[in-house]
């Protein structure tokens, strides 16, 4: 079961980190790793997830999975759609997957997942979930809001820690490595630009096409006029960049 043990501290690093060391220890599959706060706190793509204490719900979930972990492709996202559902009874604000993995309300941030995994002995993944549940707007970063900022009522930042390992443990416990077609469909329905023209950033390579969905992997599609391209890695920019500055005129 996911959740237990749990382990809750007042200050760490990054969970992430903790996690791994619990791993190292023989820490069990499921063990939650919780802080208040984190003085390095890790994002996607080499960024850092800064927080003030107690605003933010932050979490790792230690996981010893069957499956090997070059199949972890889709778990990110199938995650982010969790969040979104449980995000549903806190807001009524729309409800978006920026892929691979950003949980946005109205087109802003309000929570991001990070999957890393090691070989260990035994194969690891520590699955890092940050969620901006009562964060006030100005130690926001640009493009981002909390849960409170969209909610008519308080949030409680445990109910949503609750909530949210509840659902992760049901989505782990029929967690397969390939989506099937109604799971596509559901992501897709949120997919943030779904149909959209966007640029995609991967390692200093720019791709621009239209948004058309995932794949059973977890890969995004994305068409130009050379076709359809699959893309494993990379960040959305918000909204086309122009090549040259005189597209933009
Ligand atoms: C992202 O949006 O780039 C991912 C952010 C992940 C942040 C969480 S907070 C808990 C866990 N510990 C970390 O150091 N990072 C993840």
């Amino acid at each position: 079961m996911l959740g237990r043990p749990s382990w809750r501290f007042t200050e760490v690093d990054s969970t992430q980190n903790v996690a791994f060391r619990l791993a190292e220890l023989g820490g069990p599959h499921g063990t939650v790793v919780r802080a208040d706060y984190q003085t390095a706190g890790r994002g996607r793509q080499g960024r850092s997830w800064d927080s003030p204490p107690g605003s933010a719900l932050m979490f790792t979930v230690l996981l010893r999975p069957k499956h090997p972990l070059h199949t972890l492709g889709p778990l990110s996202i199938q995650v982010a759609d969790a969040l979104a559902d449980v995000f549903s009874s806190y807001t009524s604000g729309p409800l978006n997957i920026k892929w691979p993995n950003d949980v946005m309300i109205d087109g802003q941030k309000v929570s991001g997942i990070l999957l890393q995994t090691r070989p260990m002995p035994s194969p690891v993944a520590v699955l890092g979930i940050g969620v901006n549940v009562d964060t006030p707007i100005h130690l926001l970063p640009p493009n981002a809001t909390s849960l409170a900022q969209n909610s008519d009522s308080r949030v409680d930042i445990d109910t949503v820690f609750s909530d949210v390992v509840h659902s992760l443990d049901e989505l782990w416990r029929l967690w397969q490595p390939e989506l099937e077609e109604h799971q596509i469909a559901t992501i897709e329905s949120r997919l943030w630009q779904l149909g959209q023209e966007v640029s995609l950033l991967d390692a200093n390579r720019e791709i621009r096409g239209q948004i058309a969905g995932i794949t059973n992997h977890g890969a995004l599609r994305l068409l130009d006029q050379d076709g359809e391209h699959l893309c494993v890695a990379g960040e959305i920019m918000r909204g086309p960049r122009p090549i040259d500055p005189s597209e933009s005129r």
